[in-house]
Order: structure tokens, then sequence, then C-alpha cells
């Protein structure tokens, strides 16, 4: 065990854990930041996805010795009051189905809008292209991120 300090959406916060552990289950079972969702736990599938300094990455392989006073962001951090323009446009298309990976997927898709605000069908498919829907709903997915670059 170790005093680990992270800085998780916008917070300076201490974790005492094995540095070993992935940033996801200290984002579940220490902070109680369960948006993050665990799919696969072994960066395959994106429910885990959150952003470390701006960038989507797979916080489930991700030991949190690493991420040490990095900004980490969390789908609860993308927005104050869940207006993000992403999670508007989610709403609006009725995007999710079951809902289990959709967190994992506006992380990546606010990842890619940052890097490039009018993404064409290409650069979303190639961004997206971690992030698996078994309910079918990259189409819909697609449509919510060219509403949400509008
Ligand atoms: Fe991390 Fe699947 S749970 S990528």
């Amino acid at each position: 065990m170790a005093a680990i300090n992270l800085n998780v959406n916008g917070k300076t916060v201490t974790v005492d854990v094995d540095p070993a552990t992935p940033v996801l289950w200290v984002l579940r079972d220490h902070l109680n930041l369960v948006g993050t969702k665990f799919g696969c736990g072994m960066a395959q599938c994106g429910a885990c996805t959150i952003h470390l300094n701006g960038n989507a990455v797979r916080s489930c392989t991700l030991p949190v010795s690493a991420v040490k006073n990095n900004a980490i962001v969390t789908i609860e951090g993308i927005s104050e009051t869940g207006d993000h323009p992403l999670q508007q446009a989610w709403e609006e298309l009725d995007v999710s189905q079951c809902g289990y990976c959709q967190a994992g997927q506006i992380m990546s898709a606010a990842s890619l809008l940052k890097r490039n605000p009018k993404p064409t069908d290409k650069d979303i498919d190639n961004a997206m292209s971690g992030n698996i829907c078994r309910c079918g709903t990259h189409v819909r997915i697609r449509k919510a991120i060219h509403l949400a670059a509008k």
C-alpha cells in the first residue's frame, strides 16, 4: 500500500492503495466514481475510457502509480451539470440502448472533438474504433458526434 496523490476532475485526492492497482478500480472503489465501467479488463473494449492530460486512455490496464499528479477526467467531470454538447447530442438522438459502454464512448468522442472540432465520418470511425458497443449504437454515435460538433 502507498499514499498516492491524484488529480481527478480538478480536485487533488490522496488514495492509499497498492501502486499496481488499475486506475479504473481506484476511481470506482476508492473515489466512488462509478460512471467509468469495467468491460474486458484488457484495454480492448473502451468501456473504461477516461482522459489523462486530455487524451483518451483505457483505465483498466493503467497502474495508478503511473498517473500520479497527472490530470484525470472521468465522465463525472466532463461537465458539472451533465450538459456537455456530447451529452446533449446523446440525449437528443437517443443514442444509448443498454447504456453500459456509453460513458467510454463519450470520453473518446470528447477527446476527438478537442483534437478535431469538425471530424469527418472517417475521422469519427477511426477515433471510435476502439470503443465497442454490443447493442450496435455506432451509427447513432457517429450522428451525435456530428451534432455536437455543429
Ligand atoms: Fe478497459 Fe475494456 S474494460 S478497455
